[in-house]
């Protein structure tokens, strides 16, 4: 009999509760022992563990953040901290780990995965930075919040002719940005796969001046300028165009999980039971069209992010 544990780690995503539901839900079905960690790895090392029924995730999968809560812990890449992890799962005899995170913890993951634990793992990030899939749980959710409140924006920023630049999330990942500013048919879109520098926003705000629309709307992906206020106003100065910035921040990471990332979750947490039952290890799940793919940790950490070429011609050819 298999004895799987699964945790949530890094920062917490709209979706990761469906994901623990369908996980132990699928456990328990296939006779499996289930438990859940609390806290991430920190929760691991100092054994916060429990052994879970069906009933421990009932009326979670609408739920936002992560039950099981989260935490960053640095200091798993040392291997003093990776055996104290292996010393608690051996403890309550647990022989397989589901990870639900991005990049980091899966280098957690599949250093426990080469100590002998049967691990797979599922990404979880609003801010979809993870290769190895083109969708992880939560980047779907975000979206729309980050669309709720461009739309509220949008209103303010009309009536008093502004421009007003929003900043997202994306740890370093556009996708949030190119994404929202698609959906939102924004005026500029500022990614790092869709580069902007301050002339050339300049440029584009006074090109559109004498437009016959008066308002307009810039997306910024989070970490491109390292003071987004500062760089408003200068472009205020520059163009003659009253501008405001308004930065998003953590809202982006709550409210309930969209139906997609529901499904999404449930499909990643149930095929991860299901590899392990397989004999599967040293895997991330990812979604590639509409199939769920086994990727070897060791492939995902050397695929590179895509750069959704598509995306962006059509934000050149639709957007103003
Ligand atoms: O979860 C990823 C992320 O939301 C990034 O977009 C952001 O830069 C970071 O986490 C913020 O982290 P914290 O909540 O630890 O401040």
């Amino acid at each position: 009999m298999n004895k799987i544990a699964v945790l949530t780690s890094g920062g917490d995503a709209p979706g990761m509760n469906a994901c623990v539901r369908a996980v132990v839900r699928t456990g328990l079905k296939l006779d499996c022992e289930m438990y859940v960690v609390y806290e991430g790895y920190k929760g691991l090392v100092e054994g916060r563990i429990e052994q879970v029924d069906r009933n421990f995730v009932s009326d979670i999968i609408n739920r936002g953040g992560t039950i099981l809560r989260s935490a960053r812990l640095p200091e798993f890449k040392e291997e003093s901290y990776q055996n104290m992890a292996i010393k608690q799962l051996k403890a309550y005899g647990i022989d397989s780990l589901i990870v639900i995170g991005g990049d980091g913890t899966y280098r957690g993951a599949k250093a426990l995965a080469e100590k002998g634990i049967h691990v797979v793992g599922i990404p979880g990030s609003i801010d979809n930075d993870v290769c190895s899939t083109e969708y992880c749980i939560g980047f779907d959710t975000a979206q729309n919040t980050i669309c709720e409140c461009i739309d509220k924006l949008r209103d303010t920023t009309a009536s008093h002719q502004r421009c007003t630049f929003i900043e997202v999330m994306g740890n370093k990942c556009g996708d949030l940005a190119l994404y929202s500013g698609v959906a939102e048919g924004v005026e500029i879109v500022i990614s790092q796969d869709h580069p902007y520098d301050e002339e050339k926003v300049v440029e584009k705000l006074l090109s559109l001046k004498g437009g016959k629309k008066k308002h307009s709307l810039v997306v910024v992906s989070e970490k491109l300028f390292p003071n987004i206020f500062e760089f408003v106003k200068r472009i205020s100065e520059k163009t003659g165009i009253e501008c405001r910035a308004q930065v998003l921040g953590h809202i982006q990471r709550g409210g309930s999980p969209s139906a997609r990332d529901r499904i999404l979750a449930t499909r990643y947490g149930s095929e991860a039971v299901r590899a392990i039952v397989d004999g599967e290890s040293c895997i991330a799940l990812g979604l590639f069209g509409d199939e769920i793919k086994h990727v070897p940790f060791e492939t995902a950490f050397t695929m590179e992010k895509n750069p959704h070429k598509d995306l962006i011609k059509i934000l050149k050819l639709v957007n103003r």
